[in-house]
């Protein structure tokens, strides 16, 4: 019945159904170079997932996976128990965020932070404070009509991230998204997006090189492995919210990014020796 919520039992079952399923993904790709082994993952609701490894194995690859812009050699995914057809609708939106910006440099901030809506024909006086919500969670209201060249690479990064939430996604993907920023930068923009991930209950899938970024922001790093790309483990952040700065100079940050590092050296180990 339209209006009517779901039994209770219903939307519990639905909590505890994975926001992504992955079952012996592969990717081949046409030229016959195996980016990824088959591999296996559950992501579920309310994680902030981080992907960290060597260059080359398969990181790029499984985010495209995830977000159905690549399509597996062999294997299945599910989002939220189902097929791609279903991505999209209320409480099964994703977006994805690139390590450059994207951004038009002839569109004003505020019409890049609209264009999913254009594209999606969301009306005007729907779309207008849409945008202007999506510009306040990440600060650049004062910017709305700048262009993107007037912006510092932080300012057009949040912008990018402005355009991600204005869909209102339930998944976020990132690929690299600070990794062309200083680390004062890096470290703000990491703090932001902790902030919006919690406020939102975003489920969160993470791209980085930074083992430091990957404990800060993570409750589970899958880290991986190259030749072939595959997942070599996981290391689960325990560690409540709020993290700030005092969570970063912590005996227990260092001791967590120790941890980390020696599973990452591992990793590139394995890597390199399968060559
Ligand atoms: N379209 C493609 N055609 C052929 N090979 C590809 C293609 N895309 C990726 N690869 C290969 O698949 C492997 C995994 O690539 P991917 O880009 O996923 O790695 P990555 O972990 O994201 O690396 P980086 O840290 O450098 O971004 C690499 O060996 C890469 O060369
Ligand atoms: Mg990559």
């Amino acid at each position: 019945m339209p209006g009517t919520l779901a039994p209770l039992s219903d939307r519990r079952d639905r909590a505890l159904v994975p926001v992504v399923d992955i079952r012996a993904a592969e990717k081949i790709f046409s030229n016959g170079m195996r980016g990824l082994a088959p591999i296996d993952l559950t992501v579920r609701r309310g994680e902030f997932l981080t992907l960290i490894g060597p260059s080359g194995c398969g990181k790029s690859t499984l985010l495209k996976l995830i977000a159905h812009l690549i399509q597996p050699s062999s294997g299945d995914l599910s989002w939220w128990g189902q097929d791609f057809s279903h991505v999209g609708e209320p409480e099964r939106r994703i977006a994805f965020v690139f390590q450059d910006a994207t951004l038009m440099p002839w569109s004003r901030v505020d019409a890049n932070v609209r264009l999913p809506l254009d594209l999606a024909q969301v009306k005007m006086d729907e779309a207008v404070p849409r945008v202007a919500a999506a510009l306040e969670n990440v600060n650049l209201t004062k910017f709305a009509r700048s262009f993107p060249r007037q912006l510092s690479g932080g300012m057009r990064m949040r912008v990018s991230i402005a355009r991600a939430l204005v869909t209102d996604p339930d998944l976020l993907l990132m690929d690299e998204p600070f990794g062309a920023l200083d680390e004062f930068t890096r470290n703000k923009l990491d703090d932001d997006l902790l902030r919006l991930s919690s406020e939102r209950g975003l489920t969160t899938i993470f791209v980085t090189h930074s083992l430091y970024e990957a404990v800060f922001l993570s409750t589970r790093v899958i880290v991986m492995a190259a030749n072939p790309g595959r997942i070599f483990g996981e290391f689960i952040v325990d560690e409540s919210e709020p993290r700030g700065d005092e969570f970063r100079t912590s005996d227990r940050f260092a001791q967590l990014s120790r941890g980390l590092s020696e599973m990452l050296n591992r990793a590139s180990v394995a890597g390199s020796s399968a060559m």
